[in-house]
């Protein structure tokens, strides 16, 4: 829906007086500290956003999104990112989050040229060429797409865990948690692809059992969120 800039404005400022008068303080309390226990590391697509999907308010989720929520070993951007998330804020969950119906996943599944990013989701390709002889035995496009924006949630929380900030987090104690979600367009909700991960022995095993899981699920055809 078109707003005007001043709408928009005006609607900001009726969300706070909300907010505020919900919580008295709530803004001034936000000014000494933040102090999420989330890092969210989701897709750019303006239908999944964090603190709206998690019901939360500012200062409870610390959040990093791009196209088609791709984890690259020496993006800057989101080793920044993870590395002041967890050893400045201390926070206790990181949650991949990939969706269906993704653009960036059918771009790459289809191999269509959308422009720059078709060198950013080169990463999503590697996960599809990766899987490729089990994708191309599915029943079609569809089921392709969903199982590809699974997959590359497992992948990219695999790159999460692999992280030196992550990794190095893990050598020293701290407890930090890795979780693999897909969020569905269609119904608003949040499906945890049990990709769970509390250290660096768990990472291959967890890996292991959710690829196991979501194949799995396919096979038995239960699988469809799409098609509801
Ligand atoms: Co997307």
């Amino acid at each position: 829906m078109p707003y005007r800039l001043r709408d928009l404005l005006a609607k900001n400022r009726a969300w706070a007086e909300d907010v505020e008068h919900q919580r008295p303080g709530f803004f001034t309390g936000l000014l000494k500290q933040q102090a999420p226990q989330y890092l969210w590391i989701g897709c750019a697509d303006s239908r999944v956003p964090a603190n709206e999907i998690l019901g939360l308010l500012p200062g409870d989720v610390f959040v990093h999104r791009n196209v088609a929520n791709v984890v690259v070993h020496s993006d800057l951007n989101a080793l920044s990112v993870m590395q002041y998330a967890i050893d400045q804020l201390h926070v206790r969950h990181i949650m991949v989050v990939g969706h269906y119906g993704c653009g960036g996943v059918t771009a790459a599944l289809k191999g269509l040229r959308i422009g720059i990013a078709d060198n950013w989701l080169r990463h999503v390709q590697d996960v599809r060429n990766k899987h490729r002889a089990w994708l191309d035995g599915l029943a079609g496009d569809t089921e392709r797409l969903e199982a590809l924006c699974e997959l590359n949630v497992l992948e990219q929380s695999l790159n999460v865990c692999e992280t030196t900030v992550v990794q190095d987090a893990w050598a020293r104690g701290q407890s930090v948690v890795v979780h693999g979600w897909v969020y569905g367009l269609h119904n608003g909700l949040l499906e945890d692809l049990e990709m769970t991960v509390r250290g660096p022995g768990e990472v291959q095993p967890a890996y292991e059992r959710s690829l196991a899981g979501l194949k799995a699920r396919r096979a038995a055809g239960v699988a469809s969120p799409s098609a509801d």
